[in-house]
């Protein structure tokens, strides 16, 4: 499975953007993130005309798509979803800085998080924050104190629950009753809260928000929740005379990582979700909002790839005459934590010998104190010390989740287009880990 720009060249490397991997590697080291710039792109564009063409006559208000920035970060990932006419979403202050650091213009831009603070608020609200998405009662309160004393008034969409099970992980269904994240929608609180925000000053209230968890492969659940946000609508409607200009309706689009993985389209996404608003306003009475989507991997996802170089092959006994071989990368659980958090499994390629016969089973392990298993058992052709190995899929939650356990040094990430490759974040180094460090 390979994806984007990538293919395997006439000498039997990975190529991606143009670039052999084989000369990435030379080039910028290993492990290394790469980004195929024009995958993403296409992927935008993709997005942005599946939903507009949900609205023939529409005049470019009517959607909303937003890079969920928390699935990759950096100045130039907030750079290109912004020329791509991508709004982004930010999930901390820190995040936000990131934005702003890039130049995005901020009006752009929403703000999600379950505990903002004080100073989360203070902050979002000093760089001009387009859009807050209020998560609980504490946070649209202490949002009305804090702008309303500086005379402001902040455009706010309120985030709910609405009692969905998406069928995902556990870890990333996000829209159930039992959930930390946005207010109840079952029991009436939801409704409560908007009454109470619609009248509390330094809000202007435009709208309300859901996601219902992440990696989706169904469309059923996106249906289920258009009609769940015009429900709440209409119930608001009718106790307040409120109706919102804004739908958003999350992120949560998955994408290929095994190969059962068979995810939605996007313009089947988009259908799901504006033809079922649509309905849902037509049925109830209501106008129609604007819809908002805000994806992270399914925008990103598959055009990331890691690199890592193979170091010992051994083999050992495992019983009954059985053996397992295994190979270490010089990487692993502090650069992608996902396989150790959930059990995630990614597409490979043996880069630098793409189109050699897979003859053998191997367990890929990376580098750190613990038993940090990328693969338990992978078919490749039999790796030798030195080859490259690279994970597929891997753009979305690994550069933003990696962490230096063991002084491991966070690898750089490079972006790739049409045979030119820049490195936008470079290597972590020992004095930029030993610069908090004051003794
Ligand atoms: N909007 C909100 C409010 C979110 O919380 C998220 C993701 C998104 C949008 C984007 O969702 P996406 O389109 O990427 O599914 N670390 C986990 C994923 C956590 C997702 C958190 N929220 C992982 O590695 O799978």
């Amino acid at each position: 499975m390979l994806f984007g720009t990538q293919k395997i060249n006439s000498a039997g490397h990975l190529e991606v953007g143009g670039c052999d991997v084989v000369d990435l590697a030379k080039e910028f080291g290993t492990p290394l993130y790469i980004i195929d710039e024009d995958a993403f792109r296409a992927r935008a564009t993709e997005y942005v005309n599946d939903f507009k063409s949900q609205f023939p006559d529409g005049n470019g208000d009517d959607f909303q798509v937003a890079f969920a920035s928390k699935a990759f970060l950096c100045k130039a990932a907030a750079k290109l979803a912004d020329s791509c006419g991508l709004h982004l979403d930010v999930a901390s202050l820190g995040e936000l800085k990131v934005v702003a650091d890039a130049g995005v213009d901020l009006a752009h831009v929403t703000m999600h998080g379950n505990f903002k603070k004080d100073e989360d608020l203070e902050g979002a609200l000093d760089l001009g924050v387009g859009l807050i998405a209020i998560d609980s009662v504490d946070e649209y309160r202490r949002l009305s104190e804090i702008a309303s004393a500086r005379g402001a008034i902040q455009r706010a969409v309120i985030r709910v629950a609405p009692g969905i099970d998406a069928n995902t992980l556990d870890e990333i269904s996000t829209g159930r009753n039992d959930t930390k994240f946005g207010i109840t929608v079952e029991n009436g609180a939801a409704i409560e809260a908007i009454t109470e925000c619609l009248d509390l000053p330094g809000i202007e209230l435009v709208g309300i928000h859901a996601h219902i968890g992440s990696q989706i492969l169904e469309l059923e659940p996106f249906d289920l929740l258009a009609t769940k946000m015009v429900g709440i609508c209409a119930k608001v409607k009718e106790s307040t005379g409120w109706t919102p200009q804004l739908v958003v309706c999350g992120g949560g689009l998955g994408i290929h990582y095994e190969a059962t993985d068979n995810p939605p389209s996007v313009a089947d996404l988009a259908k799901t979700l504006v033809e079922g608003i649509r309905r849902e306003t037509e049925k109830h009475g209501l106008p129609m909002p604007s819809v908002g989507v805000e994806p992270g991997r399914s925008l990103i996802g598959e055009f990331g790839l890691t690199l890592y170089e193979c170091g010992p092959v051994k083999t050992v006994p495992i019983g009954d005459g059985a053996t397992r071989t295994y190979v270490s990368v010089d990487g692993g659980l502090s650069d992608n934590p996902r396989p150790v958090m959930y059990g995630a499994q990614y597409p490979l390629v043996l880069a630098n010998r793409a189109n050699e016969e897979v003859t053998t089973s191997v367990r890929v392990s990376g580098r750190h104190c613990e038993t940090d298993t990328l693969f338990k058992a992978v078919d490749l052709p039999p790796p030798r010390s030195g080859d490259l190995l690279a994970i597929l899929s891997t753009g979305a939650y690994n550069h933003v989740m990696a962490s230096n356990y063991n002084f491991f040094y966070r690898p750089p990430v490079v972006f790739v287009s049409d045979g030119k490759a820049r490195e936008v974040v470079r290597r972590e180094t020992q004095e930029d880990l030993m610069a908090r460090d004051i003794g």
